[in-house]
């Protein structure tokens, strides 16, 4: 295990079964653009992204897509950060491949994990799988270093951006008001009121009452 990792993660179990509403694990690695602690982003939205293999399509894609919506995750305040079990040469004669064959310069930092110490924190093994390559898992961190979201995709489906930011849309309009969103919810839309806690709030609400959709009033 890498030493540093270990002393950031003393206790790392053999699969975590982190869930949303945990303190994010802290570490430090190395990653594609130097040493990295993820405490150090505290203040900003992260989504820590993990893929199964480099030099893999279904992975490229995503890191291209990634890439050019670095612009729209900034304007959000939003860090990508990336990880795999492969190493850091691995990662970086990737990057280089994809810049000579695409063209894309991937902006984000991409640790390397051969010892899976921070695949074990976050629980980002497929256990029932045979290699120990990482799920396609992302945990969207809010600026508390809280854990808002998990996804997890199998090796062989890509994620969507367009849905990452969505989601971190959507999170960062609820932290902002007492508001919910509904199914596929984007900026401009209606958003859903709690429910009535008292009697004469389900009455006020009449037949609305078990589902209070309004106009956003940041709309
Ligand atoms: C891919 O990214 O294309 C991939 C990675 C691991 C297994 C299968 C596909």
């Amino acid at each position: 295990m890498n030493d540093r990792i270990a002393d950031a993660c003393p206790l790392v179990p053999l699969s975590s079964s982190l869930k949303i509403g945990n303190e994010a694990p802290d570490f430090t690695a190395r990653t594609t653009q130097g040493d990295f602690t993820l405490s150090s982003l505290r203040g900003r939205w992260v989504i820590l992204f993990s893929h199964p293999a480099d030099f893999t399509p279904v992975c490229t894609s995503e890191f291209i897509a990634m890439a050019r919506a670095v612009p729209q995750f900034e304007s959000m305040d939003c860090a990508l950060v990336g990880l795999s079990v492969d190493s850091l040469p691995a990662h970086l004669a990737w990057l280089e491949a994809i810049r000579a064959r695409f063209g894309v310069t991937i902006p984000f930092p991409v640790i390397e994990d051969p010892s899976l110490a921070i695949a074990r924190a976050y629980g980002m093994l497929d256990l029932d799988a045979r290699n120990s390559a990482t799920v396609r898992a992302a945990y969207f961190i809010d600026p508390r270093g809280i854990v808002r979201v998990i996804t997890w995709y199998p090796a062989t489906v890509g994620r969507s951006v367009a849905e990452m930011l969505r989601v971190l849309r959507a999170l960062q309009r609820v932290e902002r008001g007492d508001v919910m969103t509904p199914e596929g919810w984007m900026p401009g839309a209606d958003v859903v009121l709690p429910a009535g806690q008292t009697y004469d709030e389900v009455m006020a609400a009449g037949p609305d009452w078990f589902m209070n959709m309004q106009p956003d009033d940041e709309a």
